[in-house]
């Protein structure tokens, strides 16, 4: 006898079976299972996981049609400083032209590409150039080619003239050498890059995020750490492991204890973004938690009293406290790969107080513990995820909505709906009914 999974209801079988055809991976239908409300929803496609054709194409529709953060604006702090970051596979320099205004490029000369600054980069050269280390070709922190040595003219050797006669240079304008510019811009203390040939204005994908967090001035807060995960898993699982709380008793034992599951909201309105808070903020216990620093003192009595976990789409989170900030920067390089960065940040308040450095250190170490719990969950969802008899879950709808929002926002761009979703009608929305 045949088993027909309409008739035994076998929810496993009436998903696409795997592999799905690349073909399909834009198509709106390979998605329609994650498109049901939440409560009925099936989770994105396991092959968005798995899948070295959907990686590629998921870098292109996903991470160079938008705003992505991938820096911290203090690194960025005068005329001539640098990032170089990496976003879509690209290399990419950040800095401050002389009036200090944000410039972004692609990390490519415009004589035969050599990459011009390596990863570790923190000024762009002396005098605020950047110079090929191939032929020398060098651009200023506006992106002009201001000098491309031995071929227009420029930099010819005292009594050489004649022999570097360039009068026979056709067609060759150096100003239409800049170097290619990508659009940047700042929130917070966060950096954006836009690969997007025509990028729609950064406040459009944060929503209602800079309201959110008015009070906290964060453009002001200061890195004190950070670290660097190699995670084996996709980043997406990163991401929808950071956005619900249904795992905290099993995953994180010590979080847990000061992080209860009734004192979690819903915190998401219009934007690229999903969110969630804990009100009040637990407090201490023996197993660590997120005192130890002063907490900003201009703070209203909400933001003074919660925790905000908010995954800015799509690849970056960003928990702000009361006392701290921790940000989790993770750049995708596989499909199953993703190298994560955490940062730690204080408000230069909080570094007044002569506890400051034991405060950090406690919450470097708390927060390192967490992420590692994180990590090492997240890389067995990966290897699961392999297993091609499993073609998609139910999500548990108190909890993991945001999940589902996410979903969706990554399915919106794959099949090429540009759309920041809508938020939900309360600042706050409770998952479980008051136990009070
Ligand atoms: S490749 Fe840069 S100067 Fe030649
Ligand atoms: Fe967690």
């Amino acid at each position: 006898m045949s088993i027909d999974a309409t008739t035994t209801g076998d929810p496993n079988a009436l998903l696409p079976a795997r592999p799905i055809d690349p073909a399909l991976f834009t198509a709106e239908e390979t998605y329609r299972h994650t498109r049901l409300p939440v409560d009925r929803a099936s989770t994105l496609i396991p092959d968005a996981y798995t899948s070295p054709a959907f990686f590629a194409l998921e870098q292109e529709k996903v991470f160079t049609s938008g705003w992505v953060a991938a820096g911290l604006v203090s690194d960025v702090d005068r005329p001539g400083a640098c990032v170089v970051v990496e976003v879509a596979g690209r290399s990419i320099i950040v800095t401050r032209n002389r009036h200090g205004e944000l410039r972004g490029f692609h990390n490519v000369c415009r004589h035969r590409a050599t990459r011009l600054l390596d990863a570790t980069a923190r000024e762009v050269g002396r005098r605020g150039r950047i110079r090929c280390p191939y032929h020398n070709w060098t651009y200023d922190t506006d992106g002009s080619c201001l000098g491309t040595p031995l071929f227009e003219g420029s930099d010819v050797p005292e009594g050489q003239e004649p022999i570097f006669d360039t009068s026979g240079t056709a067609g060759f304008d150096r100003a239409d050498y800049g170097l290619l510019p990508v659009a940047v811009d700042s929130w917070g203390f966060f950096l954006f890059v836009n690969l997007s040939p025509d990028p729609a204005p950064l406040p459009a994908q944060l929503g209602d995020l800079p309201e959110r967090f008015a009070d906290h001035g964060l453009a002001r807060w200061v890195p004190q750490r950070r670290t660097t995960y190699d995670v084996a898993a996709n980043y997406k699982l990163v991401g929808e492991n950071f956005m619900e709380y249904y795992h905290l008793p099993w995953v994180h034992p010590e979080l847990n204890q000061v992080s209860r599951f009734s004192d979690h909201y819903r915190w998401q309105g219009p934007g690229m973004y999903t969110g969630m808070c804990t009100t009040p903020v637990s407090r201490n216990t023996d197993a660590g938690g997120w005192d130890g620093l002063a907490p900003l003192s201009t703070l209203g009595p909400d933001d003074a009293d919660s925790g905000r976990f908010v995954w800015l789409f799509p690849s970056t989170a960003l928990v702000v406290l009361p006392n701290h900030a921790f940000v989790l920067f993770n750049r995708p390089v596989a499909a199953d790969r993703t190298v994560e960065t955490a940062v730690l940040l204080t408000h230069p308040e909080s570094l007044d107080d002569p506890g400051a450095p034991d405060g950090i250190e406690q919450l470097a170490k708390f927060w390192d513990l967490v992420n590692r719990q994180d990590l090492e969950i997240v890389e067995q969802v990966q290897l699961g995820l392999a297993d091609p008899a499993y073609r998609g879950g139910r999500m548990c709808f108190r909890f993991e909505e945001p999940l589902h929002r996410f979903q969706n926002m990554v399915a919106d761009r794959m099949v090429g709906i540009d759309r920041v979703p809508a938020g939900d009608d309360e600042t706050m929305t409770r998952m479980f009914p008051d136990p009070a």
